[in-house]
């Protein structure tokens, strides 16, 4: 099979539970047999790669036209497509589309997203005692979300299927990052929040895209469940991660990540864990990679929660994976107040197959950590510091070691939330609340604005005290 031919690649749909094979998917991309996710898959590979396995095990030669593509020839394809003018071969996402499902590319919505950097870490090296540790910055896409990778291919499948309005339930990311690329692709999108528990920064992004938005007085879970029941009824194309498209797109940052490490995986992955569709993307990316022989082994893909809103921590630790209890989420990061994440079953296949582990952290640990993320000059949303957070505890319990290579990915950008940040560094974000005294170990990381008088002698002073104070 040529590149060319790998790019028409077939791929199908199946049911995560029963493995039903449907030739689409129904309007709540739910499997009509039992209920349970769709994800896509591709026969070509695993049937080449069978092939492959069984030959050798029989002591057959290879055949000499593999049908399945050759990591060399695709990591130099990927490799060429960075001096490229075409709009596709610049997206982060669009350029490993030999991975992906076929969209036509008159369809593609792209706002060049994916491409985003990954950052040495001093300072949190140091305080985690992990030197070789980076931040993959998923927060430097076009919305400032990792949400826009998977975006932008579930948006051109929506405008491939002639959709006039898109829709998703969202903790605030998913919704303006829908909001955009819609715009971008001339539909309509109909935006289900929680009222009151999302941060501005991403209301406002929804509001200037143009999409209907509507707070709903219930939480999360509670948006998803009247979206499920709406896309059975209206012409609306679901753009959550259930929608194995999203799942598609987000594969991308993995492969990225492999590339911009030459392709040589590190020993762990750090990812926050909300609705779980990040996690089960990532980890299905590296399984895929591995499989397609672009990478020789798998890092430990590990899921961390905030410890109100932990039921996957929960599901794994407590249930032994066997089931996953609904709860009531609470937790200053918003973008992962969850208590019913959808995707559960599949971030568990692949925190099982990379040996990863779960963790849950604090919303004091949360906050520590995402004031040590910014002080090495990068920045994240507070969902994202749940990585560095879990990180501490899993060095902590031995699971990660000093020499290990590490990644964390951050989710979102340190202006998603500027609430939280200026309520952190005045010092009252845990005024009144059992986080306090253990809030008070955080103040040398606090940098509270200074209000003066408009002259020179009050800002000498100022840099003074800040001079000595810092030695
Ligand atoms: N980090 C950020 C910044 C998020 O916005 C989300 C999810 C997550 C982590 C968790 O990712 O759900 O794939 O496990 N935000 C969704 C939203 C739910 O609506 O924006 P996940």
């Amino acid at each position: 099979m040529s590149i060319a031919q790998i790019t028409e690649t077939t791929a199908k749909l199946r049911c995560i539970a029963c493995g039903a094979t449907p030739n689409s998917a129904a309007q709540d991309f739910r499997c009509t047999a039992c209920g349970d996710l769709l994800e896509f898959f591709f026969p070509g590979w695993a049937s080449d790669l069978l092939d492959g396995a069984l030959r050798l095990r029989s002591g057959q030669a290879q055949p000499r036209h593999r049908t399945s593509p050759d990591p060399a020839a695709l990591k130099a394809l990927w490799l060429s497509r960075g001096t490229s003018r075409d709009a596709l071969d610049q997206s982060g996402v669009w350029r490993f589309r030999e991975l992906l499902p076929h969209i036509p590319a008159e369809d593609a919505i792209t706002l060049r997203e994916g491409n985003t950097p990954l950052y040495h870490l001093p300072r949190c090296a140091r305080a985690t005692g992990v030197e070789n540790l980076h931040a993959k910055h998923q927060g430097m896409n076009p919305t400032a979300s990792f949400k826009d990778t998977g975006m932008t291919f579930a948006a051109s499948s929506a405008h491939q299927g002639k959709f006039r309005w898109v829709a998703c339930a969202s903790t605030g990311n998913t919704s303006a990052s829908m909001a955009a690329y819609a715009a971008r692709g001339n539909m309509h999108s109909l935006v289900l929040i929680p009222d009151g528990k999302i941060s501005w920064g991403k209301l406002s992004q929804s509001l200037d895209y143009g999409a209907l938005t509507c707070q709903l007085r219930t939480d999360f879970d509670g948006c998803v469940r009247i979206l499920n029941e709406l896309v059975r009824q209206k012409p609306v194309y679901l753009l959550n991660s259930v929608n194995p498209y999203r799942i598609e797109g987000q594969k991308t940052a993995a492969i990225e990540l492999m590339e911009q490490l030459a392709w040589e995986p590190p020993d762990h992955i750090i990812v926050p864990g909300g609705n779980l569709g990040n996690s089960s993307a990532i980890g299905k990316a590296l399984l895929e990679m591995r499989e397609l022989r672009l990478i020789s082994r798998l890092p430990k893909l590990s899921i961390i929660q905030a410890q109100g809103a932990n039921p996957f921590y929960r599901c794994v630790r407590e249930f032994g994976g066997k089931k996953l209890e609904p709860m009531t989420a609470d937790t200053l990061a918003t973008a992962i107040r969850i208590g019913n994440p959808a995707s559960w079953k599949k971030a568990l296949r692949v925190l099982q197959a990379t040996g990863g582990e779960v963790e849950q952290v604090t919303e004091v640990e949360i906050a520590t950590a995402k004031a040590e993320i910014g002080a090495d000059g990068i920045g994240c949303e507070p969902a994202s510091a749940v990585t560095l957070a879990g990180l501490k505890k899993l060095r902590r319990s031995g699971f990660v070691k000093p020499g290990e290579a590490v990644v964390l990915i951050l989710t979102g950008h340190l202006l998603k939330d500027p609430d939280f940040t200026i309520q952190f560094h005045r010092g009252d974000l845990f005024s009144g609340t059992t986080g306090e005294t253990a809030a008070a170990e955080a103040k040398s990381l606090q940098r509270a604005p200074i209000v003066l008088d408009a002259n020179l002698g009050a800002v000498i002073a100022a840099l003074d005290a800040a001079e000595r104070n810092s030695k």
